[in-house]
């Protein structure tokens, strides 16, 4: 594996061999060349992340969450959280995955800081298995 840019900075690091199974994994499935690549793509996608977390402006974004509508109380918190942010959320689609999966996409728009307050809050509700906050601009 070589890096073909000359004035590359070589880095090493030290990483759990777990971590790196499953990166190289992906690594294959996506087909890159070398690590290296990979490496900075991930890279690039944690920093414009922050950028995008730092930035002015007005953000818009989808934020899917993952749940099961069968614990108690979950549904009543995703919604109580839906109206605290009532003015930045555009709009939101529930689907009934399953009989016990239950998806809501919700379409925010605000401030950065702002978007990411609504993801964390619902994060962190009990019975909401996956949270992903996904920048749209
Ligand atoms: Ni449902």
């Amino acid at each position: 594996m070589h890096e073909s840019n000359k004035y590359a900075k070589r880095v090493s690091l030290s990483l759990p061999p777990e971590l790196v199974v499953k990166f190289d994994a992906i690594i294959i499935k996506k087909a890159y060349l070398n690590r290296s690549k990979a490496v900075a793509d991930v890279l690039r996608d944690w920093i414009s992340r922050d950028e995008w977390v730092q930035g002015k402006g007005v953000k818009v974004c989808t934020i899917s969450i993952l749940y099961d509508h069968g614990m108690r109380g979950v549904s009543d918190r995703i919604t109580e959280i839906q109206h605290r942010f009532g003015a930045s959320i555009i709009a939101s689609m529930h689907v009934h995955l399953s009989h016990d999966d239950c998806l809501e996409v919700i379409t925010a728009k605000g401030s950065a800081r702002e978007m990411q307050e609504i993801a964390d809050s619902l994060a962190s509700v009990r019975g909401v298995r996956h949270c992903k906050l996904a920048v749209v601009r």
